[in-house]
């Protein structure tokens, strides 16, 4: 059992769990999930370590309310408990060790970036993030990733930092000065957007990529994603890959598969729908 410490709401829908889990708070690296398991007939929610204070023993996870379980994630209070969490898995994120690099976060991606921004900033690389989100009570972790380098907000609708999506200020950045690397994260097509603007250039990238999981062992088949002319699996094989050669169309095609899940589960919390019962084994977060 782990223990919620703290809780915080972010924005509208996004919710930040401390959590103890102190071994975890220790060798977790950047880039690295954890799949979180409520109870009993609860689906299972990959979920970022956004950050970790190894002296209090907390992980960071920052959940986006969409489904049932997600809902039910947010509502838990400081002194309720979390039956599993499982991990750290997946690779660390892959790091340049001098430089600068740009980070670019879309929406709740934000909090994915920003422990790929802290390990670049311990090793000493410039970073730069452009941070992005549909109005200024959409934008999360600004104040953290301004300890770590330069930020640039960017608003849909402009009421705070500058009207436009991320790309529009990538695109600036990445025109004026020597970007070594970017790595992106946020919905599939902010992040088809960002590879679409540095493959002219030459510019390595990289995305963390979010198919739906379920087991995170690389045994379901769930997470698979073309990489390039091979089918890979986020969940062992990833999350993050090659922005270049990934398969942004067929990633598209099968989350768009879960979308009437998702509908149905959530218009079916009474736990009498079959439907319901069919996306419990499936994540949607
Ligand atoms: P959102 O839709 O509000 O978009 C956030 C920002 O992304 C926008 O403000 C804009 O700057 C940029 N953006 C969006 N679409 C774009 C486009 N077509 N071109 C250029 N920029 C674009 O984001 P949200 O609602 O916070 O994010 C939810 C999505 O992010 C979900 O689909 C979720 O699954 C995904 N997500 C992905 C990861 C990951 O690891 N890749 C992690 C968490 C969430
Ligand atoms: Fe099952 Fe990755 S979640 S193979």
């Amino acid at each position: 059992m782990h223990k919620v410490i703290k809780s915080q709401q972010l924005s509208p829908n996004v919710t930040r769990l401390d959590v103890h889990a102190p071994r975890k708070s220790k060798i977790r690296q950047p880039g690295q999930f954890v799949i979180v398991h409520m109870g009993k007939n609860s689906e299972r929610i990959p979920l970022t370590i956004a950050d970790a204070d190894p002296e209090a023993g907390t992980i960071a996870l920052v959940i986006q309310a969409v489904g049932k379980s997600t809902r039910d994630l947010v509502a838990l209070q400081p002194g309720d408990s979390i039956r599993g969490i499982a991990g750290p898995l997946g690779n660390p994120t892959e790091m340049i060790e001098s430089g600068h690099a740009l980070c670019i976060g879309g929406g709740v991606g934000t909090a994915v970036v920003h422990p790929i921004a802290q390990g670049l900033h311990q090793r000493g690389v410039k970073v730069t993030s452009v941070i992005g989100a549909r109005s200024k009570e959409w934008v999360i972790f600004e104040k953290e990733l301004k300890r770590l380098g330069d930020v640039v907000v960017c608003t849909d609708d402009g009421s705070y930092g500058r009207k436009g999506f991320v790309t529009d200020a990538a695109k600036e950045i990445l025109a004026a000065g020597k970007i070594d690397i970017v790595y992106a994260v946020g919905p599939v097509p902010m992040m088809r957007a960002v590879v679409n603007l540095t493959r002219p250039l030459g510019v390595h990238t990289i995305v963390s990529l979010n198919p739906v999981m379920i087991d995170g062992t690389g045994m379901c088949g769930g997470c698979r994603v073309t990489i390039g002319s091979e089918t890979r699996f986020a969940c062992v094989d990833g999350p993050e890959f090659d922005g270049h050669k990934v398969n942004f169309e067929e990633l598209l095609d099968r989350l768009a598969t879960y979308h009437e899940f998702e509908r149905r589960a959530n218009g079916c919390a009474d736990g009498h729908c079959r439907m319901e019962k069919a996306a419990g084994k499936l994540v949607v977060a």
